[in-house]
């Protein structure tokens, strides 16, 4: 069991994860471990932090290493604090064969960005190398704070990002 952390879940992250620690079986509740992982991000601006990730490990009543192993294993937490909002541009074949390079560049040019890293004014992060989104008919594509935005050009992308708050 985790040792008592250092950091508290906020009450309505709590009332969340125990949600979705209802929805499994008595004893399973490593199985809500990303979803709490999720709620956590979310309310931290985006990031985990150590301290709350043993929060989530006390809550779930696991050791600290499973939540650990999880954060770290997934492309959709973030350790360190990140600009508000998200960028993935999706690299994989399709949307490599469709231009995502130049959409990269492009945002390189446009925001001083490279994958990996926020703007200066914390307004946008770009993900580091996205795999595959599921929207291949729609390369090149992106995902901007979980919603897709397919067929780009550097004009459509400056367009999304630009209505970026
Ligand atoms: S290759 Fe980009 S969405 Fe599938």
């Amino acid at each position: 069991m985790s040792a008592e952390p250092r950091a508290q879940l906020s009450e309505h992250a709590r009332e969340e994860i125990n949600l979705w620690i209802g929805k499994f079986p008595g004893g399973r509740q490593r199985s809500a471990v990303i979803a709490a992982l999720h709620i956590v991000q979310h309310e931290n601006k985006g990031f985990l932090t150590p301290e709350l990730m043993d929060a989530v490990a006390s809550h779930l009543e696991l050791p600290r290493i499973q939540v650990y192993e999880v954060a770290s294993f997934y492309s959709m937490f973030e350790l360190q604090p990140v600009g508000r909002n998200s960028v993935s541009v999706c690299t994989n074949v399709s949307c490599m064969l469709r231009g995502s390079g130049r959409i990269l560049d492009h945002i390189a040019k446009q925001y001083g960005i490279k994958e990996g890293e926020s703007t200066e004014d914390g307004r946008i992060f770009l993900k580091k190398e996205e795999e595959c989104l599921g929207a291949c008919t729609g390369a090149p594509m992106m995902m901007v704070n979980h919603r897709y935005y397919e067929h780009l050009t550097p004009e459509k992308v400056d367009e999304i990002l630009g209505g970026l708050e």
